[in-house]
């Protein structure tokens, strides 16, 4: 358990196991490092400001600060210092944290007024999302850093500011944290421990301690609902696919708006097979379902006045003698036909159910978010999203939340020219397109599903999964996009 909480006491009087305060190139020190004496340490250790420069001083006796520990920082131009390098630069900085249980930082006290919240909500989402490990298949002993966890996060301001407003900042701020490493958990367990079943198990488990009403479609259910799509895909498996409903209610009887996102909790490509470089890592092919899981457990740990429902289709992709044929045809929810001409374009066949099934209850709005496409990462790389849908405004809301939160997304057109691109010649629409246009077909497919209800797809096929690993985390699920759907809820209620 780690607690987050606001402080504006002096940089000196902080009393934690580390201080993080910045340095900038130049070097420049701030106010901050100057009251804690350190200025000339800066100078001597020859520290240039530059970003993702490190110095941890510990305390020695004369020493005129309270911390056990503090990590000068470097962050680079000062005009450049904005609220997400403050993210970045404190990720970075969390492993170091974590070997000192309680970290105080002096970042967001070097910002406006205007970004104060901001800035405090960047301070705890780095230094916890930095921090994030995923040690739960190393056997004991093993673990790189056995023992060290971050306990306490506090993000030191500047008395002017209301301290009651940014102490719910910094509380709200570690409820987002938690609901991204709930995420990314989801994402890193192996696919073989986390079948439909399991991601089923782990959201009712969720929904009960969070509050969310939550139901759970079983095969039979889901075969009588006329969800094809979801059967279809997940026909190949001896793992049976489940469809995940969740809704908040925190505005009465408003109109909701509803979430989806692509459940494939292993993706082999079906008949249609993957080959062995392209599956190793498919076990985040339920990263969009895993992304609105953290969103809604978010969601209703903050209480937003609005209503939320979610409809997430989780199946497993495989190939056997039950599988699914190219060539075969789906009739989904609601009756629209589908001839799936490649099995590995398969996260369209389960999203369509969903969101047909969402259309139906006349939501406010409908965003799905899904792995969908290898296209999209050859457009975009791998860490942007891309967004299509059929309200350029909406698309301007979550790309706006995505700005604020430090996960970029970028619009692609659903370019009409395109849409007979999946016309087929024996049913309403195929599931592939050609060659060229990968995600903007994928979407096109995605469309038919949602009526006239405002729309918006985030392809998340590249910012899912980071290979490398980034500032923000581990190699692995990075929970892409939880923080940009709880800022769009949030703001759409006004909160
Ligand atoms: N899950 C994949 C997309 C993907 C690929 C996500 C690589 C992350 C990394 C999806 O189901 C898929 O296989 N898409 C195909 C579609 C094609 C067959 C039309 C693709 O992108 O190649
Ligand atoms: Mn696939
Ligand atoms: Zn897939």
């Amino acid at each position: 358990m780690t607690t987050f909480s606001y402080s504006d006491a002096s940089p000196a009087e902080v009393r934690a196991g580390l201080l993080v305060v910045p340095v900038y190139k130049g070097p420049a020190v701030g106010s901050d490092v100057r009251s804690l004496g350190l200025a000339q340490a800066v100078n001597d250790a020859k520290l240039s400001g530059r970003k993702g420069e490190q110095l941890l001083v510990t305390r020695r006796s004369g020493d005129r600060f309270q911390a056990a520990a503090v990590l000068l920082a470097g962050v680079g131009s000062k005009d450049a210092f904005t609220v997400d390098v403050a993210r970045r630069v404190l990720g970075k900085a969390a492993p170091v944290a974590r070997r000192f249980g309680a970290v105080a930082t002096t970042f967001p006290s070097v910002f406006g007024t205007r970004q104060a919240a901001d800035a405090v909500t960047a301070a705890v989402e780095g230094l916890a999302l930095g921090s994030y490990r995923f040690d739960a298949y190393r056997s004991k002993g093993t673990k790189p850093e056995d023992g060290a966890d971050l306990t306490r996060v506090v993000a030191v301001g500047n008395p002017r500011w209301n301290t009651s407003g940014l102490t719910a900042a910094a509380r709200r701020a570690g409820i987002v944290a938690g609901a991204v490493a709930w995420a990314r958990d989801l994402v890193n367990t192996p696919a073989g421990d986390m079948p439909p079943a399991e991601i089923a198990r782990r959201a009712r488990a969720m929904a009960r301690s969070t509050g969310l009403t939550c139901k759970i479609w079983n095969e039979r259910q889901l075969a009588e609902g006329g969800f094809n799509g979801i059967l279809g895909v997940g026909r190949g498996s001896v793992n049976p696919p489940r469809m995940i409903e969740l809704s908040y209610t925190g505005a009465g009887t408003a109109t909701p708006i509803a979430l989806s996102g692509k459940g494939i909790s292993f993706d082999s490509g079906g008949l249609s097979l993957k080959d062995a470089k392209g599956m190793e890592s498919m076990k985040y092919d339920m990263g969009g379902a895993a992304s609105i899981l953290g969103a809604m457990r978010a969601i209703a740990q903050l209480k937003p006045k609005i209503n939320v429902i979610a409809a997430i289709p989780c199946s497993e992709n495989m190939p056997s003698g039950s599988a699914q044929k190219p060539g075969d045809v789906i009739t989904h929810r609601g009756g629209t036909t589908s001839e799936v001409l490649n099995t590995d374009a398969e996260g369209r066949l389960v999203l369509a159910d969903a969101l047909a099934f969402l259309a139906e209850r006349s939501p406010e709005l409908i965003v799905d978010t899904a792995t969908l496409t290898g296209a999209c990462m050859i457009a975009l790389g791998d860490r942007i999203s891309g967004a299509m849908g059929n309200d350029d405004a909406l698309a301007r809301e979550l790309i706006a939340a995505g700005e604020v939160t430090g996960e970029p997304i970028w619009q692609l057109p659903l370019f009409r020219d395109y849409r007979p691109l999946i016309d087929s010649s024996v049913a309403d629409i195929k599931n592939v397109g050609e060659r060229y246009g990968g995600a903007i077909t994928a979407a096109w497919f995605l469309a038919e599903f949602v009526g006239d209800i405002p729309w918006v797809h985030l392809d998340i096929a590249g910012p899912a999964f980071s290979e490398r690993g980034n500032d923000l985390g581990p190699r692995g699920g990075t929970g892409v996009p939880v923080r940009t759907l709880v800022r769009f809820v949030m703001d759409r209620a006004g909160a």
